[in-house]
């Protein structure tokens, strides 16, 4: 078998992980305690936004940089709080499956995640082997939905950008995989993840089979044929 030169780009938050729900209850928290509304489908357009612009589009403005970092750190250890209750393999329902799947395949795998608690969630899950390649918040200088963090995982997968599936959770996620060239699959909302090539609502309704058919267009091709 010649090496696949084919890569599938996860997202983690929502995708990979529940963790999602952490970062709404502890937005939410936060805005509680600064008597900012913020119910869930605000929250929807936070997805995938790295932690300063999230906060910034929670508060509606800005509270200067002295405010700014105590609210991200207090927001922080919220999060943190939750991500410690995570145990090991406790993914979303097939995840496990879908990337074993995938592995065997040929696929190469990688995480790109515009949390810089990304590393610490793959470690709790044990998961960190899994990706060939991983990117997180703290080592781009534009989340999503700038395609950095996509290109990124492309250059250290070495595969072509046109070559790599996202699959993503978040608007602002399908929006930077668009902006690197890849394809794409959404998890979740059909209307914040309308761009997307597919929508699924959960991870588990993807197979290598649909892999396959929307990185290629093609479902007689894959890593293995030729
Ligand atoms: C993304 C999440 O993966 O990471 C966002 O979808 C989150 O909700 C962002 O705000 C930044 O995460 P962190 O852990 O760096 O605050
Ligand atoms: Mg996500």
């Amino acid at each position: 078998m010649s090496e696949s030169k084919q890569g599938v780009i996860f997202d983690l938050d929502g995708v990979i992980v529940d963790t999602a729900v952490f970062h709404y209850q502890a937005w939410k928290k936060l805005a509680d305690e600064l008597g900012i509304s913020f119910d869930e489908p605000a929250n929807e357009k936070l997805r995938g936004i790295p932690r300063r612009e999230s906060l910034l589009a929670l508060m509606g403005f800005n509270p200067g940089e002295e405010k700014i970092r105590e609210y991200m750190d207090r927001k922080n250890v919220y999060y943190l709080e939750m991500v410690k209750t995570i145990k090991s393999g406790e993914m979303l329902p097939g995840v496990g499956n879908l990337l074993a799947e995938l592995k065997s395949q040929g696929y190469k795998l990688a995480l790109a995640s515009s949390s810089k608690n990304a590393r610490l969630v793959l470690e709790k899950l044990g998961i960190t082997p899994v990706f060939e390649a991983i990117v997180d918040g703290n080592e781009t200088t534009k989340g999503k939905p700038d395609p950095e963090l996509f290109l990124k995982a492309a250059l250290k997968l070495d595969v072509l950008p046109s070559d790599c599936l996202v699959v993503e959770d978040a608007e602002s996620g399908i929006a930077a995989g668009i902006a690197a060239g890849m394809h794409t699959i959404g998890v979740g909302n059909p209307q914040a993840l309308a761009r997307a090539d597919c929508i699924v609502s959960r991870t588990a309704q993807i197979d290598s089979a649909m892999v396959r058919e929307f990185l290629l267009g093609d479902s007689k091709s894959g890593p293995d044929a030729g």
